[in-house]
């Protein structure tokens, strides 16, 4: 009997059960059944929760695209592994068969160790969402060399505090990119970041909008041109299990953004198991998941979960917006998507506009419709459901984070009855908890909880790069010996989980995960701010949205008030990216704190719903008369 497909709920108990009891044997058999190796492993997993140390088939050796496309091409060489749909619906799709893949990887491959690039090495990749991104990260991962992906929506200095963290040594990314109908000029955005970062020697540029761009003498080189004529012949590097095969920067709760490390072998296994059950692939099927490559989705569930079982998935450089409402359901008929894989903020976008607009689309080849990013609510389920899924599809709500890997809780189509807003059941291998505030693990059903993971999984992130310590500190030692993933959950009567949303101070907009401290610093750069604190606030389309409390310098009392606030979110779009904009800016004279100074959130966060009822014990406010004062000046 295999373990890789779970086919029934009584074979998936079958297979929790034998993951917790026998985690060796289990994902032993899944690993060796799957993949190709170039060596086995020694053990399967090794670890040590308290010290944060994971390791997961130590002793084998491996190349992840040699498994993502090498060994596809016997059987499946003409199957088409990539279409890209551009954003614009005139320009013709295009579709990269596993051996046209293969070849571009290979050539891509040959350019970056040409440019010197060696296993280890960093490259940062900023690009749009084309072809080249996938194949530089599939080109990246052949040579052993780690990739480090920053969405293309994020501002230069962004990117530069990203590059010069794991000191990248190499950019590639393009003249510029088409998002609906704005063009970004992402050649200028990376010039200004690489003013700031002496590790990067090479930029590649990949040709997109054809506009002009200045390129650097020694520095910048086209793309294009260095693939023509590179070979098409390249040997695949031969990495260790735990080898590093990319970072990705999440935000955190406080400080610079953390570098998640994640490693070959266990990242590999984990998130080809978790595509085929969570999305029930069959051979034929077109996959399509509508994040960015530059996300955590996007790398386990664009890119190497579905080339890893050989899966035709898309790849879409456009916005759900553009030319109209209609766009992903006419991608969705024009390429006979089978699984289609969104946001919950999508849906609630697209769930305001006229019903029109879906319903013009039969969308009969769906055939599973997922969910990702944010607790999805009641009504946007059911919107969803109904008028994507037709109330045929199983709608999979899965929980996961950039953290994990791959999904961890989520139910399986055609196997776990689904329940609105409930992302169910935990995948085989992996041990949810929930955990009371005096840090003791809650028994039974019908009980809410902190949400921990108490046993390692193949697709954990090992580190934060450069910050082990930071590693443990955050994730390990709230609840010593398990891994705290920072949201709350419930487990009702079944034993279904339904996760709640963050209880630190990340907040989640339109599935975007920013931490309160970095837009806080960004806006205290503001010249005539004091003090500001953000909060998260319950918004129709982005789930949250933010609102700040700002404190003004002397000098900034006389000035226009409007001007300031969009003086504001302009140092926020220039220091984070737009999408950490403030809804609403409240100016205040005061922020509710501590005796020891710490600001008490919740207050700020009760105003900001605009629920004044009942804001808890105030009497350990070093000033609680700002209290009212701020309640008044709601927005
Ligand atoms: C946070 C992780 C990997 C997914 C993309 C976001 C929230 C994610 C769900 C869900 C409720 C969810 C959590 C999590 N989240 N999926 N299905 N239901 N909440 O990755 O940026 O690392 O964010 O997103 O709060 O901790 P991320």
């Amino acid at each position: 009997m295999s373990y890789y497909k779970i086919k029934n709920l009584e074979q998936y108990f079958k297979h929790y059960k034998k993951s917790i009891r026998e985690p060796q044997k289990f994902w032993g058999r899944v690993a060796s059944e799957n993949f190709v190796w170039y060596q086995q492993w020694e053990k399967v997993v090794e670890y040590d929760m308290a010290d944060a140390r994971v390791e997961w088939f130590k002793g084998a050796k491996v190349n992840i695209v040699k498994n993502c496309i090498d060994r596809h091409l016997a059987k499946r060489g003409d199957k088409t592994a990539i279409i890209f749909e551009p954003n614009n619906p005139d320009e013709p799709a295009l579709h990269i068969s596993y051996n046209e893949l293969h070849e571009r990887v290979c050539k891509m491959a040959n350019v970056l160790r040409d440019q010197g690039i060696k296993k280890g090495d960093r490259v940062c990749i900023y690009l749009p969402m084309i072809p080249e991104l996938a194949v530089s990260v599939l080109a990246c991962a052949r040579i052993g060399a780690v990739h480090s992906v920053v969405f293309a929506g994020f501002s230069s200095s962004a990117l530069a505090s990203r590059i010069n963290d794991c000191e990248c040594k190499m950019v590639i990314t393009s003249d510029g990119s088409y998002r609906g109908n704005k063009t970004v000029d992402l050649k200028g955005i990376v010039d200004e970041a690489l003013q700031q970062c002496p590790t990067v020697t090479t930029v590649l540029v990949a040709k997109r909008t054809n506009e002009a761009v200045p390129m650097q003498d020694g520095r910048d080189q086209w793309l294009q041109p260095l693939l023509d004529k590179a070979s098409t012949n390249n040997v695949a590097e031969i990495m260790d299990a735990e080898d590093p095969l990319f970072i990705l920067y999440t935000s955190g709760s406080t400080g610079k953004p953390k570098g998640m490390l994640h490693t070959t072998a266990g990242y590999m296994v984990y998130t080809a198991y978790t595509f085929k059950n969570i999305f029930n692939y069959q051979d034929n099927d077109v996959f399509w998941c509508t994040a960015d490559i530059g996300w955590i989705t996007g790398h386990s569930y664009i890119v190497y979960g579905p080339l890893l079982n050989g899966a035709t998935t898309v790849i879409f450089e456009g916005v759900p917006s553009y030319p109209n409402f209609s766009r992903f359901w006419e991608v969705i008929e024009k390429h006979n998507v089978n699984q289609f894989y969104t946001a919950p903020t999508a849906i609630r976008a697209l769930a305001k506009e006229s019903l029109e607009y879906v319903q013009k689309y039969p969308l009969s080849s769906l055939k599973v419709i997922g969910s990702v990013g944010e607790p999805i609510n009641e009504e946007a389920w059911h919107w969803y459901n109904d008028h994507v899924g037709g109330k045929r599809c199983p709608l999979v709500d899965t929980w996961w984070q950039t953290e994990t890997g791959g999904i961890m809780i989520s139910p399986l189509p055609f196997v776990t009855p689904t329940k609105p807003t409930y992302a169910t059941l935990p995948l085989p291998g992996i041990q949810p908890v929930l955990m009371d505030e005096k840090r003791n693990e809650i028994e039974g059903n019908q009980v809410v909880g902190s949400l921990c993971i108490k046993y390692p999984w193949p697709s954990m992130a090992r580190t934060i790069w450069g910050d082990h310590q930071r590693f443990k500190d955050t994730y390990f030692s709230t609840f010593p010996g398990k891994y705290f993933t920072g949201d709350g959950a419930l487990r009702d009567e079944v034993g279904y989980y339904r996760i709640t949303g963050r209880v630190d101070d990340v907040i989640i907009v339109s599935g975007h995960n920013l931490g309160t401290a970095p837009i806080e610093d960004a806006i205290n750069e503001h010249p005539a701010v004091a003090e500001s604190a953000i909060v998260g606030f319950p918004h129709d389309i982005k789930g949250n949205a933010l609102y700040g409390y700002i404190i003004l310098k002397d000098i900034g009392e006389g000035r226009d008030r409007n001007n300031l606030s969009k003086e504001i979110n302009q140092l926020i779009a220039d220091q984070i990216g737009p999408i950490a904009k403030l809804d609403k800016i409240q100016f205040v004279s005061g922020l509710p704190k501590t005796r020891s100074g710490k600001i008490m959130r919740r207050i700020l966060r009760k105003v900001a719903e605009g629920d004044f009822s009942n804001f808890g014990d105030i009497s350990t406010l070093l000033n609680p008369e700002i209290v009212e004062e701020i309640k008044n000046g709601r927005l």
